[in-house]
């Protein structure tokens, strides 16, 4: 090796030595500068609403003035629930009744129960296991929520099979009234009396017990006697085209004493179409049925109080009966039908003015 390469080398390898000495210095540097943000991920899909919604209707605090309202409604604390051990009566008196009744076991070609040819022993209020059970879906912006109504299927009527009733609409979009109807029809006890020969009244309870209520909204079921009023189609009254039994007796409260499960008719619903407030009555609906009651006593067939008294009577007489205990025994004061219950009346009447 040169001289003069011999020194460079010397210096080479001091310098890095010294170099070495320096990179392994265990004292850390100040922090760099942050680097630049990275760019946005893709959003998710949106998740389920988790069991929100479930829960605000689920919840106990939800349920607890359903529960005070159910009480102390006829559906929760009225007196004929005590009828529902009869097989006769089971069906529409009796929670159990009503379960096997729909169910289509326990029960005859007429609905009566035949677990037991006296019936049920026990009979209990219709409860809220008794209207509601299951949601048929649990996608409810595409199927609606049926609220776990336990049926909503159309009722094919016990005074006569082959008329069905289908309550369904805007107020009603899944017929969820259709529950109702199933008890609020007239039993099958007497037939309606037929505008051509006599017909012999059996019974001071003669008239289609206890609620026609479906059928007169229907306008159907009343003894039609030919006069000068016309009837309204059937299914044709504003009342059924855009109000229903849920949508009149279960909507929206006005003061906690009405709607929802007090069952009875608020006024929040009547002021969606009478504007201006709901009509109180039936125009000339009072007047008119005092009308008939003192025409039918004095033709014979009702007492003072409104009851049939059994006996044969004339075709007109016996219809006009069979109307005017209808009316009485619907309790809306008319306005189930306003038009069906005024030619009801007014053709009635003039039957037996005639
Ligand atoms: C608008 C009110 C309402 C909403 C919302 C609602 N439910 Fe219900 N659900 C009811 C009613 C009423 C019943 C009848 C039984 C009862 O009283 O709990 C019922 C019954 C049920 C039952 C069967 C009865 C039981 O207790 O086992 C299940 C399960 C159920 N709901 C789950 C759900 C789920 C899950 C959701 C949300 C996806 C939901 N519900 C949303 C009103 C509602
Ligand atoms: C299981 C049969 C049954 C079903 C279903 C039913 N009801 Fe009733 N409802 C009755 C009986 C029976 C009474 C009379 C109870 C009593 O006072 O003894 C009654 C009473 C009522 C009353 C009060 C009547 C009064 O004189 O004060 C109203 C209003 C009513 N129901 C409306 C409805 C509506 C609306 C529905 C549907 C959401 C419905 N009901 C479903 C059997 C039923
Ligand atoms: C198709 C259903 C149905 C059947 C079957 C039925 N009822 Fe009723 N009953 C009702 C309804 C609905 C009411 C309530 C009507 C109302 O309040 O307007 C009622 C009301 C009553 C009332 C109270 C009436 C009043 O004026 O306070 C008695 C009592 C009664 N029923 C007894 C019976 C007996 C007894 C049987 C069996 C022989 C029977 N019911 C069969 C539906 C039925
Ligand atoms: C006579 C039948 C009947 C009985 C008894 C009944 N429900 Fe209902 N319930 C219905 C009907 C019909 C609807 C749907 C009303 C509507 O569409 O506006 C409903 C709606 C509901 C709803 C959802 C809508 C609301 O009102 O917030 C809840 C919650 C509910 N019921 C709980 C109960 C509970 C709890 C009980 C017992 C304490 C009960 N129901 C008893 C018929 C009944
Ligand atoms: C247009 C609204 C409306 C519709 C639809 C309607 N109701 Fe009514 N309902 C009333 C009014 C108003 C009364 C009278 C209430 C009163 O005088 O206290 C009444 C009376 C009754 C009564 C007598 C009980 C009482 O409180 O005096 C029963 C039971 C009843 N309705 C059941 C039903 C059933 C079941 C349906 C469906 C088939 C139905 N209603 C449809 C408004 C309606
Ligand atoms: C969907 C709209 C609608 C709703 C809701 C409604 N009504 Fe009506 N109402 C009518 C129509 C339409 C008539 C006229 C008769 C017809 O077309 O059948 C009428 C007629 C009447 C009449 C007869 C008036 C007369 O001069 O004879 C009375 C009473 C009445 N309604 C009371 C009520 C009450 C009470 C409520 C609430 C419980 C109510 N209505 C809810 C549409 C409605």
């Amino acid at each position: 090796m040169k001289p003069a390469n011999y020194l460079g080398f010397l210096i080479l390898l001091l310098s890095s030595a010294l170099f070495l000495n320096c990179t392994s210095d265990p004292i850390a540097g100040p922090p760099g500068m942050d680097g630049v943000n990275g760019i946005d991920g893709i959003d998710g899909a949106d998740g389920v609403d988790g069991t929100t919604s479930c829960v605000a209707c689920h919840s106990v605090s939800y349920r607890e003035p359903i529960e005070m309202a159910y009480e102390n409604s006829a559906h929760g604390m009225g007196g004929s629930w005590a009828r529902g051990t009869s097989a006769t009566c089971a069906r529409c008196h009796n929670n159990e009744g009503f379960q096997d009744y729909l169910s289509n076991l326990f029960i005859d070609s007429l609905g009566f129960a035949t677990a037991d040819p006296l019936g049920y022993s026990v009979s209990n209020p219709i409860t809220c296991t008794g209207c509601h059970d299951n949601h048929r879906s649990f996608d409810f912006e595409n199927d609606g929520n049926d609220f776990a109504v336990r049926t909503l299927d159309p009722v094919n009527l016990f005074i006569d099979p082959n008329v069905q009733i289908d309550i369904r609409n805007a107020s009603d979009e899944l017929g969820r009234s259709n529950l109702c109807v199933h008890c609020h029809q007239p039993r099958n006890s007497y037939d309606i009396p037929g505008p051509t020969s006599d017909y012999e009244i059996t019974s001071s309870r003669f008239g289609p017990h206890h609620g026609p209520q479906s059928t007169i909204l229907e306008g159907i079921m009343g003894a039609n006697i030919a006069g000068s009023a016309g009837y309204p189609g059937v299914g044709a009254a504003g009342h059924r085209q855009g109000s229903s039994c849920i949508s009149c007796h279960m909507g929206e409260t006005t003061d906690g004493t009405d709607g929802g499960h007090t069952w009875s008719p608020t006024e929040n619903t009547c002021i969606t179409c009478h504007t201006n407030g709901a009509p109180s009555e039936v125009t000339g609906y009072a007047q008119d049925l005092q009308r008939l009651h003192d025409l039918l006593v004095a033709a014979g067939s009702i007492d003072e109080d409104g009851s049939a008294i059994p006996g044969t009577y004339s075709a007109e007489v016996a219809q006009a009966t069979w109307n005017y205990i209808t009316l009485e025994e619907d309790q809306s004061h008319g306005i189930h039908n306003p038009n069906y219950v005024k030619a009801l009346l007014q053709n009635s009447i003039e039957a037996l003015e005639n």
